[in-house]
């Protein structure tokens, strides 16, 4: 299975970091998949950058009466070839459902978007004991039957932008459980706080085939490393 280094730049980047797209793109080794997942401002500008781009979210809609929103199609139009949907932070900040995050699935495989879907535990989870029952829920709720390109990214939510990374047993444990739920080909990625240093042990952890990176995705100083520990 190719390994993917995605970069998911949040609410981050203007017309002046597109030189940062270019540069991800050049120093993208041979070998492993590099995708970006840009502001959907940034998209059509970036789309001869010389790497993949993805959406950060999409309406389950194909189009109508939703201001503000942007239809799956629209960001396939703009240059992206996936979306990123059900990141913890538009769970907590928009109160998505794993029903609607399915939903949104759904239309993004429609407009031939690959759905790169995010699950994980909080802190309290964690600490309860139930991250896999938590992660296997999202998953069963959110990851629908039809996916072409699916690809899985788990993110416990106290890993993110925290510094604080799980133990190689803690993301073995989790990879090995949503490897036996996901479709055969499914890539996962391991997803919170990975950088340079901590890159290489992340992915020599069984069924980590990646990783999707907030911070350290900004600066390719920061993602060149990354994505040269996975090459
Ligand atoms: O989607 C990536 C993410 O939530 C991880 O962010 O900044 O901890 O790498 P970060």
């Amino acid at each position: 299975m190719r390994k993917l280094a995605a970069g998911n730049w949040k609410m981050n980047g203007t017309s002046a970091d597109l030189a940062a797209v270019r540069a991800v793109a050049e120093a993208a080794p041979g070998g492993i998949d590099v995708l970006l997942a840009l502001p959907a401002t940034l998209l059509d500008r970036a789309r001869d950058a010389g790497v993949a781009l993805a959406g950060q979210d999409c309406h389950a809609a194909a189009k109508g009466a939703h201001t503000g929103d942007l239809a799956a199609a629209m960001l396939a139009d703009a240059g992206a070839t996936a979306v990123i949907l059900g990141h913890s932070e538009r769970r907590a900040d928009h109160g998505e459902t794993d029903d609607a995050i399915r939903a949104k699935a759904e239309a993004a495989v429609a407009a031939g978007l690959a759905p790169v879907i995010c699950v994980g535990e909080t802190l309290d989870q964690r600490e309860g004991g139930r991250a896999l029952d938590v992660v296997g829920a999202q998953l069963a709720g959110s990851v629908p039957d039809r996916a072409p390109g699916l690809v899985v990214a788990y993110e416990p939510v106290w890993a993110i932008g925290t510094g604080r990374v799980p133990t190689p047993d803690q993301i073995a444990e989790v990879h090995a459980f949503l490897a036996g739920r996901v479709p055969a080909g499914t890539r996962l990625l391991y997803g919170g706080s990975v950088k340079g240093s901590n890159a290489a042990e992340i992915f020599a952890v069984p069924h980590v085939h990646g990783a999707l990176v907030g911070g350290a995705s900004l600066k390719p100083g920061d993602f060149a490393p990354i994505m040269q520990a996975l090459a």
